[in-house]
């Protein structure tokens, strides 16, 4: 997820319209920064890796002249953070400049025809063959419009595109599938951004561009028109009436409401991850005499549900061990014979990297998954994956959860596949329902948010939560317990519910409030008996349970329904949901900033 900024202006130079926009727009990514202008026909491009005020400087970005202008600030995707992957990227002649929020999934095929017709690349990003697409395509002398609209039927994945050129040196060209971009319009000129935070000191009057459509943006406006088959689309303005800093959070109170409502987008990025990458982890995995999962707080979580998806579907042992542990409990066996798939977000986690040093001085594979292109993770991992989530900024870990969690799934899949272990009935029938978790997320969030509000303001005066689940659940309980503890600092307790009977029972007395995670699978009967004990000691039962599922609801004083039909070991990824925003909830009605914690930090970087 990056941030895309543009504008033509009649009074006064672009470049500072376009700084001031990106640095709004920095929360989307923050890895490398690039802006380009158009004077007198010439385009100008300054570009380098590091933080906007740094790159400013250091290239001397506002000595740019020029009335038109576009600046991207960087999240990468595809190729390290660096000089020469950082956007705006050119097409051979130099006459074409462009930027781009997304993935483009048919890159490699697209590059190989063009290197087949002589083009050369100098970055490795996806995006890069795009200007060059447009190069090729203005050779038929359809002028950029016909030309940039041929390249976009072409595009698979998802993208925001806008593009200058000094074959049209008083256009700016901007298009969407999937990633946003809004257009806005004042007296002083035509705007166009990934959202609107970045135009709102200069205008509030905004047109959302929709899938599937290109703007032509000039001093008098702009006209859209379908990439499908170039007709015109009228879409009238609309007035914005939020505070600016209301803007950056895109109307939300809090990034992380913001990113728990962002899941169904990232878990659908987290569907569309490179093939070659997915089979490289599977293939490591599959040689592995045996494997440990480490990772850190939430990631950790996500290793422990992947742990009962890597048994239950490719019948491979894992062994999930917090990474502030690995050297303690697996430092003198861990070896040669051993493969090591380390979890972290921000890939810069203290423990994590010592716990991928450790193995690695013993000869050990190591693998990653992380959601930081470029971070020591990916440097130190014989092989990564990138979860896809775009950058989080609230501290509490809502969005990576469930993409980490994602991208796990899929590994066992096609270890599954691999190792013969499912028919191709049953993996059809997985992945049918791997690709309907972002729906089911978006039905959660639309279905239950309110009813989640309600609840926190019942239990805002509880001072104490256990969380219960059973198998897989013990890991959606766990990541509930970790929301709930570290942003509302309520005393929490997470076990897996057949363990409680052998000490955590104890606690129970009249109105404790015990939540229980209880999708319908295997652990169905045994998660009702644990729910019948705790209540006949006076908890308060709050279930997540599945539509309908009135054996639970009955037992329960609150239940929040999950749409019906998510087998047990998909279920931790729309089971979480309800406990990230019950989390959110009772720590706004404590008047505590969820995305600031207090003692925590985004990136945990000390022992
Ligand atoms: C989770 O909400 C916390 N922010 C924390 O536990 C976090 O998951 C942990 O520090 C690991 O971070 P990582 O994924 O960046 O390694």
């Amino acid at each position: 997820m990056c941030g895309i900024f543009g504008c033509i202006i009649r009074d006064g130079q672009a470049v500072k319209l376009i700084t001031d926009g990106l640095k709004r727009l920095e929360y989307r990514g923050y890895d490398s920064i690039g802006v380009a202008t158009l004077l007198d026909g010439e385009l100008h491009v300054r570009k380098d890796m590091g933080k906007l005020e740094e790159v400013v400087e250091g290239q001397r970005v506002n000595e740019m002249m020029g009335s038109i202008g576009m600046g991207h600030t960087r999240w990468a995707t595809h190729g390290a953070p660096s000089m020469v992957n950082a956007h705006p990227h050119m097409d051979g002649s130099g006459n074409i400049a462009l930027i781009h929020n997304g993935v483009i999934e048919n890159y490699m095929e697209l590059k190989e025809e063009l290197i087949e017709k002589g083009h050369t690349f100098v970055s490795r990003t996806d995006t890069e063959v795009i200007p060059h697409l447009i190069e090729e395509e203005l050779k038929s002398d359809i002028g950029m419009k016909g030309a940039i609209l041929r390249v976009l039927r072409r595009l698979k994945g998802s993208y925001a595109v806008v593009v200058l050129s000094t074959h049209e040196p008083n256009r700016i060209f901007c298009a969407r599938h999937e990633s946003p971009l809004v257009i806005g319009v004042s007296d002083n000129g035509t705007f166009c951004a990934s959202d609107v935070p970045a135009m709102l000191p200069y205008t509030n009057q905004v047109a959302y561009l929709r899938n599937g459509e290109m703007a032509v943006m000039s001093l008098d406006g702009y006209e859209i028109v379908k990439v499908i088959d170039g007709s015109a689309v009228e879409r009238d303005l609309e007035e914005i009436t939020w505070s600016l800093e209301m803007a950056e959070k895109q109307g939300y109170t809090h990034f992380m409401l913001k990113e728990i409502y962002e899941q169904p987008h990232s878990l659908r990025n987290g569907l569309r991850l490179q093939e070659q990458y997915l089979n490289l982890l599977t293939q490591f995995l599959d040689m592995g005499k045996e494997v440990l999962l480490t990772a850190a707080g939430t990631s950790y979580h996500s290793c422990l549900a992947a742990s009962y998806i890597f048994s239950k579907l490719s019948r491979l042992t894992t062994i999930p061990v917090v990474s502030s542990e690995f050297i303690e409990r697996y430092g003198s066996t861990v070896g040669i014979d051993s493969i090591v798939l380390a979890v972290s977000q921000s890939g810069e986690t203290y423990d994590t990297l010592k716990a991928i040093d450790h193995a690695r001085m013993r000869a050990g594979t190591v693998l990653g998954i992380t959601n930081t292109v470029g971070s020591t993770m990916t440097r130190v991992s014989r092989a990564y994956l990138i979860q896809q989530s775009g950058p989080e900024i609230g501290v509490a870990a809502t969005k990576t959860f469930t993409s980490q969690v994602m991208v796990l799934t899929q590994l066992a899949m096609r270890l599954a596949k691999q190792r013969g272990k499912l028919s191709q009935d049953e993996l059809d029938e997985y992945e049918k329902k791997l690709k309907l978790i972002p729906d089911w997320v978006e039905t959660v969030i639309e279905n239950s948010a309110e009813a989640i509000e309600a609840l926190a303001e019942k239990y805002q005066d509880e001072k104490l939560f256990l969380f219960l689940g059973r198998g897989i659940s013990t890991a959606t309980a766990l990541e509930g317990r970790l929301k709930l503890l570290e942003i509302t600092y309520v005393p929490s307790l997470a076990y897996p519910a057949g363990e409680s009977k052998h000490g955590p029972i104890s606690i129970i007395e009249d109105d404790v409030a015990c939540v229980f995670v209880c999708p319908r699978g295997e652990t169905h009967a045994h998660i009702i008996g644990s729910i019948m004990e705790m209540k006949a000691r006076g908890a308060r039962i709050i279930s997540i349970c599945e539509e309908g599922d009135e054996e639970v609801k009955r037992l329960s004083d609150d239940a929040i329904e999950i749409p019906k039909g998510i087998p047990e070991e998909l279920s931790p990824v729309p089971y979480v949901v309800p406990l990230q925003l019950l989390s959110y909830h009772l720590a706004v009605l404590k008047g505590l900033d969820p995305d600031m914690p207090r003692n925590l930090a985004k990136s945990v970087t000390v022992p």
